[in-house]
């Protein structure tokens, strides 16, 4: 199976490139794209740069130009609900935008016309995933991940879009390559480990746990790459 592994920042896939070991690596579209075979999969992976643009960017080519069968992203995020706390796992049951507002048009918060305002990710990927948490004796928490163009540090912000999407975490490229996968009817699953608390302190606990919440996110996703297809 032709898998996709994403993620957003270069410390978000650092830890998955020391895993499989050797690769190769090909430029396209101000990204760099590593190959390599892994188990019985082919595997795409690459790091978008921050955001919704980049990061839909670098999923359409994983999905067009690589024939992705699958999309994983893996990365860290800022917690909204009170159960997460740094170095905690969530698993995206759906995604919205927290940043659109056309709401002068009389639309809701993060609804664009012929769009939805949350796309849910693929069942049989959260499965796998709850199946490989128990195996890994690993809390996985499902819930609505918010993405927006905006590094969240404010109790205000951060209650606002709890209360307006019921979220439960929040990053920056989720919903933009959720927007893409299921555009390109590609099955896909976002993974999350909490880094900060998208509140005051967000700038210096991202800083401190950017690189421990990746690994952990990105040891998850390999660990289901391992059996997916099964
Ligand atoms: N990713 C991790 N923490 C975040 C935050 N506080 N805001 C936006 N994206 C994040």
């Amino acid at each position: 199976m032709k898998i996709a592994i994403m993620g957003a920042m270069r410390e978000e896939i650092t830890p998955i490139l020391e895993e499989v070991g050797s690769y190769s690596t090909f430029e396209h579209a101000g990204n760099i794209f590593y190959e390599c075979s892994y188990g019985e999969h082919d595997l795409v992976i690459a790091y978008s740069k921050i955001g919704k643009v980049f990061s839909a960017i670098t999923a359409s080519v994983m999905c067009e130009r690589f024939g992705a069968e699958v999309l994983l992203f893996s990365g860290v995020a800022g917690g909204i609900s009170k159960e997460l706390k740094i170095g905690d796992l969530i698993m995206a049951s759906a995604l919205c935008q927290h940043d659109v507002d056309i709401v002068a048009f009389g639309h809701p918060y993060g609804f664009i016309p012929e769009g939805v305002i949350m796309t849910e990710t693929n069942d049989e990927l959260r499965a796998l995933a709850a199946e490989v948490a128990v195996d890994m004796g690993i809390d996985l928490y499902e819930g609505i991940i918010a993405t927006g163009d905006q590094f969240v540090a404010s109790a205000e912000r951060k209650a606002w879009i709890e209360t307006t999407f019921h979220a439960d975490a929040l990053e920056m490229e989720g919903a933009s390559v959720a927007c893409v996968c299921h555009n390109f009817g590609i099955p896909f699953f976002v993974l999350r480990a909490i880094s900060d608390s998208a509140d005051g302190e967000a700038g210096i606990d991202f800083d401190t746990f950017l690189q421990s919440s990746a690994k952990v996110s990105a040891t998850f996703i390999l660990e289901m790459v391992k059996r997916l297809g099964d």
